[in-house]
Order: structure tokens, then C-alpha cells, then sequence
């Protein structure tokens, strides 16, 4: 295996489950030097070791990504304790709303937003100057921004999700534009996939699926794998020419023209 990210840093928010945990250990596994944030300390001390365990260098902070003051901190201290910051996966987020828009409360709105939307944004905004004076080639850095199926086809069942990671896909656009020729900025869409956003049932993903007569082309659901391949390749030099893409990855949901709960 050829250890790509050998030498380099690598940020992931939300690194104590589901994708971004799955992201550290496979970043380990490429050589990166890691910086992994999360609210969840416990959990992420479990992701800590993990990554230990494959040989990594790891920094582990607490970070809520809708702070300033904490995500500017955060962006401090992983240059502090890292020469580089060559990639930053952007995966923090929560799916809180099961409402239809007009019985959503306000609550709900300001924390998906500030979650999943806000602090995507803060997160870039931290780190992008830096990130773009390394001196790398032929690219000084990778942003990678966690989406959703649902932020390509809007998702009544989930409305306010749905709106927030519309405009995850939209971020990645404006972030593409302006940072190039330097860094490039491209999100990942995935579909289902049992993590600890459906509380690892799969039994209520699978209702969920169902009670929107949703189906996979592939006929399976997903898995964390299935995301961490792709997050790899956004990683990695194969995926060098590309910037501003949203990546879909959810057995085909989307393309087989079954829109999610329509
Ligand atoms: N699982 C799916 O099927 C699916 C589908 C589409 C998109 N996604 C997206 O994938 C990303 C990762 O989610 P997951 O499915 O692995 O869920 P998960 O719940 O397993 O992981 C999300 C992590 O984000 C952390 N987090 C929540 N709020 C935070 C905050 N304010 N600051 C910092 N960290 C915070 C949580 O503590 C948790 O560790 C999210 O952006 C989610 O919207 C997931």
C-alpha cells in the first residue's frame, strides 16, 4: 500500500464515530499524522486509540465545530503541533428533524444549521490560509466536506437536514472557486449507512428507508467502508484534477430516480 499521506496532516471533525472515525483509522493507515475533533471526548479517546494502534501521531480536541473560539483554537493548536495540514475532512453533523418544514421548531433549525452548515464554513475559514502558503505540489492541500443524498434532492422527511446539507453542497462550490488553484474543495453524498446518526439500529435506518419506498439499485445498504474508499480517493493524488464535485454515493438511490422519501 502505497502510504500517500505520510508526512502530512490531516484534520477530521467529528472523528469519535461513524465516518469521521472510520476516516482516522484509514488516514492512520496512509501515514497521516492525525488531528481529530469531536464534542463526544470519551468516544473520541476510543478513536484516539485506535489510530495509535496503527502507528499514527494523533492530536485529540475538544471542538464544538459551531464555536469560533473553539475552531479557531482547534486550526492553533494543530499548527502548533503540526508542521502541515494537507487535508481537512469537514465531517461533523447531526440529523435531528423528523418533522414536516412547517412543524419544524426553531430549535432544531438553528442547531442543524449551525451544526451541519456553520461549521463547515468556520472550519474552512480557520484553516484555509494556512493551508494554502504549504508549500506541497502540485496542490498545497484537500478539503473534503461531508453532504448527503438528501442535500441533492430535497427530503421532506427531513426538511431542515435536507436544506442544511443543500447548502453543504453549495459551500463546496464557493470554497472550490475561491480557493483554487491551491486547494481543492469537493464534497461526498452518502445515502444509508448505519452509523451513530441512526443510533447504529439498523433496524430504524432500514424503517426509515422503507417508510420512504427508498431502494438501493445495488440492493444492499451502505456501509462505513463505502464512504471512507471514496474520502480516500478525494484524499489522494488520483483525485488531483478535480474541485467542486459532490460525490454520490449511495448505491444508487439518486440515479435510479427513487428520490428519498418523495
Ligand atoms: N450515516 C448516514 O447514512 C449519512 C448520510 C448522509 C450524510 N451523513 C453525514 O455524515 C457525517 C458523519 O455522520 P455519521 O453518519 O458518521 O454520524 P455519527 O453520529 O456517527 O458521527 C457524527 C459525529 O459528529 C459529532 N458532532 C456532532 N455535533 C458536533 C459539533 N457541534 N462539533 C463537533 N462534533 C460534533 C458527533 O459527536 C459524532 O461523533 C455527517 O455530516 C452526516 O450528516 C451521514
Amino acid at each position: 500500500m502505497e502510504k500517500f499521506l505520510e508526512g502530512k496532516g490531516a484534520i477530521i471533525t467529528g472523528a469519535a464515530s461513524g465516518f469521521g472515525r472510520g476516516d482516522a483509522i484509514r488516514f492512520a493507515e496512509l501515514g497521516a499524522n492525525l488531528v481529530l475533533a469531536d464534542v463526544n471526548m470519551e468516544k473520541l479517546e476510543e478513536t484516539e486509540k485506535l489510530v495509535k494502534e496503527k502507528g499514527a501521531e494523533v492530536l485529540i480536541k475538544k471542538c464544538d465545530v459551531t464555536s469560533w473560539e473553539e475552531v479557531r483554537n482547534l486550526a492553533k493548536e494543530a499548527f502548533a503541533t503540526f508542521d502541515n495540514i494537507y487535508v481537512l475532512v469537514n465531517n461533523a453533523g447531526v440529523g435531528l428533524d423528523f418533522k414536516s418544514i412547517i412543524a419544524g421548531s426553531e430549535d432544531i433549525w438553528d442547531k442543524t444549521f449551525n451544526i451541519n452548515l456553520k461549521g463547515q464554513w468556520l472550519v474552512a475559514k480557520a484553516f484555509y490560509r494556512k493551508m494554502k502558503m504549504q508549500k506541497f505540489e502540485p496542490l498545497a492541500g484537500k478539503m473534503i466536506n461531508m453532504a448527503s443524498i438528501a442535500g441533492v434532492k430535497i427530503d421532506p422527511y427531513i426538511p431542515i437536514y435536507s436544506l442544511s446539507k443543500m447548502g453543504v453542497i453549495g459551500l463546496t462550490e464557493l470554497l472550490a472557486a475561491q480557493l483554487a488553484p491551491k486547494i481543492t474543495v469537493n464534497c461526498v453524498s452518502p445515502g444509508y449507512h448505519v452509523t451513530g446518526i441512526y443510533n447504529w439500529d439498523e433496524k430504524i435506518m432500514v424503517g426509515t428507508m422503507e417508510a420512504g419506498g427508498v431502494k438501493t439499485l445495488l440492493d444492499r445498504i451502505g456501509t462505513i467502508e463505502d464512504i471512507v474508499k471514496v474520502v480516500e480517493f478525494l484524499a489522494s493524488p488520483a483525485s488531483d484534477f478535480i474541485t467542486g464535485q459532490n460525490f454520490v454515493v449511495d448505491g444508487g438511490i439518486v440515479s435510479g430516480g427513487v428520490p428519498s422519501h418523495l
